[in-house]
């Protein structure tokens, strides 16, 4: 895409951290701008610090695991701005601990989420970009988790690795047929937004129904690092910045922490050994 100005983006996971960053950029660019996401008042708040481009922005409130409101957003979102040309498939959470201790309410919500999230929005947006022709771009929010061993969550870096997939599927059938559209990935290290806090907008009819098993200490040893390793990570800004410089480069996997380069690494290095 060489210009961006007068174009239409929507971001899902728009209230908070990294989409709320990447609204910024888009609104800079001179884009329009759909925000969508689950958490009303946070998105009433982002609306409100948007009075000054108001004619610009949409906020649709929207669960991303239910296939009918992403159909619903797609709908509204050509009805106000007309062709969608950028698509940021960023809303995520995290839960749970080992595989087997993460309770099915906690697989259920992450994989609902972080994976269907991505699948349900590009099956509501690509065929509508596809149609009108014009060049655009889908962005998939995977992490460095899709691309590495997961420490954390186990539902987590499994969302993450097929979010990876999912976007290289995407980008080979997109070449394919020949469109004008692109995709590409973001995986990113630690981020300083509210990741931390994903529990905020669990759905009630997910809570665990039991409780899950305690965590073992060093479980809850990791999960407090991880607190203070996020408390410092990179400006959300600066990731939303990174990402759009890699578009404009075409770029298909958007990397904007080369220290965890090594962590991929060492995941090949373990490949190439076997082999
Ligand atoms: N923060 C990090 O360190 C980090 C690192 C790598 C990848 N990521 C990924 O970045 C993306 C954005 O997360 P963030 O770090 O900005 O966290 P965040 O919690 O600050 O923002 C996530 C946003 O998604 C929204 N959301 C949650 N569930 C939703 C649903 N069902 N439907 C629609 N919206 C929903 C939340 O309300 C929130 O506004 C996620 O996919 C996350 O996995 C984050």
């Amino acid at each position: 895409m060489e210009s961006m100005a007068g174009k239409t983006a929507v971001v899902t996971g728009a209230a908070s951290g990294i989409g709320r960053a990447l609204v910024d950029e888009c609104i800079a660019e001179g884009m329009n701008v759909v925000l969508a996401d689950v958490e009303d008042q946070a998105l009433d708040a982002v609306m409100a610090s948007l009075a000054a481009v108001s004619s610009r922005v949409m906020a649709v409130r929207v669960n991303v695991a239910d296939p009918q409101q992403v159909e619903s957003l797609a709908t509204q979102a050509v009805e106000r701005f007309g062709n969608i040309h950028l698509l940021f498939n960023n809303a995520g959470v995290g839960a749970g601990t080992t595989i087997w201790d993460s309770t099915l309410e906690d697989w259920t919500w992450v994989m609902g989420v972080n994976l269907w999230g991505v699948i349900h929005g590009i099956r509501s947006f690509v065929p509508r970009m596809l149609a009108h022709g014009e060049p655009g771009y889908i962005v998939n929010t995977a992490s460095i988790a899709g691309l590495t061993r997961s420490h954390h969550s186990a539902s987590y870096g499994v969302t993450k690795h097929a979010v990876v997939a999912l976007s290289e599927q995407l980008a080979a059938e997109l070449e394919r047929v020949g469109s004008n559209l692109r995709a590409a990935v973001l995986c990113p290290s630690w981020v300083n937004t509210r990741i931390n806090e994903s529990g905020r907008n669990r759905p009630a009819g997910l809570a665990n129904t039991t409780p899950p098993p305690e965590p073992s200490s060093e479980m809850l040893k990791r999960w407090e690092d991880m607190q203070a390793v996020v408390a410092a990570a990179t400006p959300a800004s600066e990731i939303a910045r990174f990402t759009f410089d890699g578009l404009r480069a075409g770029k298909f996997f958007l990397l904007p922490h080369p220290e965890s380069f090594e962590w991929v690494r060492a995941r090949f290095r373990a490949i190439e050994n076997d082999f």
